[in-house]
């Protein structure tokens, strides 16, 4: 089973509160909040207030926050308040990586950890004790839209030969054309964007990732 994580990058910015309140009448699992500064990717998004906006109006659904920012650990108290059920930072950060990750779970938050196409996944190895979630981009992070890059899948496989346990989530790219093959490679959540807001038929693409 696929879980499904709609990134509402991709919804209509005009009818957020219907969109959403579709992705979730339509089975999706989690949201993906993608947070982005204009430093660390070239693009802004959203910020903590539409966080908390989201959280109060749909409590039921997790937010699963991805935190593209250059200082991410300046933020992380005001995204947990904000109700992020999880918060995934970049292993390219320059900050201390550990700390932040130790500082999302003592926040109470689930931890995750992200790394761009061009970081080998040996990067991530000291940090796996300290994240509940991988998140391997499998576009270069900053805008959606793009086309999925399947070199990445290796990484996953390597995850798990590194003896990673936690969830293994992907992001970019992402359709009903490649969710199989990241159902081979053992992928725990897939972040849709533009497939999951496009979609003819939303259920129907939840359903195929959940019989995965
Ligand atoms: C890109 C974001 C992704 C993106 C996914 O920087 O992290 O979550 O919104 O959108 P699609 O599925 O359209 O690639
Ligand atoms: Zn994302």
């Amino acid at each position: 089973m696929i879980k499904v994580a709609p990134s509402i990058l991709a919804a209509d910015m005009l009818c957020m509160e219907r969109d959403i309140a579709r992705a979730e009448a339509n089975g999706c699992d989690w949201l993906h909040f993608d947070v982005m500064d204009g430093h660390f990717v070239p693009n802004l998004s959203f910020g903590p207030a539409l966080c908390g906006a989201i959280r109060k109006r749909f409590p039921e659904v997790p937010l699963d926050v991805h935190l593209m920012l250059d200082n991410p650990e300046k933020y992380l108290e005001t995204f947990a308040r904000a109700g992020a059920a999880r918060i995934t930072i970049h292993v390219e950060i320059p900050g201390d990586v550990r700390a932040a990750l130790r500082r999302i779970r003592a926040l109470g938050c689930k931890s995750g950890l992200s790394l761009k196409p061009g970081t080998p996944v040996e990067a991530l190895k000291p940090y796996l004790e300290d994240s509940d979630l991988v998140l391997v981009m499998t576009v270069e992070p900053g805008f959606g839209g793009q086309s999925f890059m399947a070199d990445q899948m290796a990484k996953l496989d390597a995850l798990r030969g590194m003896g990673y346990r936690g969830l293994l989530e992907v992001d970019g790219g992402v359709n009903a054309g490649n969710l199989p093959l990241l159902a081979q490679h053992g992928v725990d959540v897939a972040v849709m964007g533009t497939a999951f807001f496009h979609a003819e038929d939303q259920a129907a693409l939840v359903r195929e990732a959940h019989g995965l």
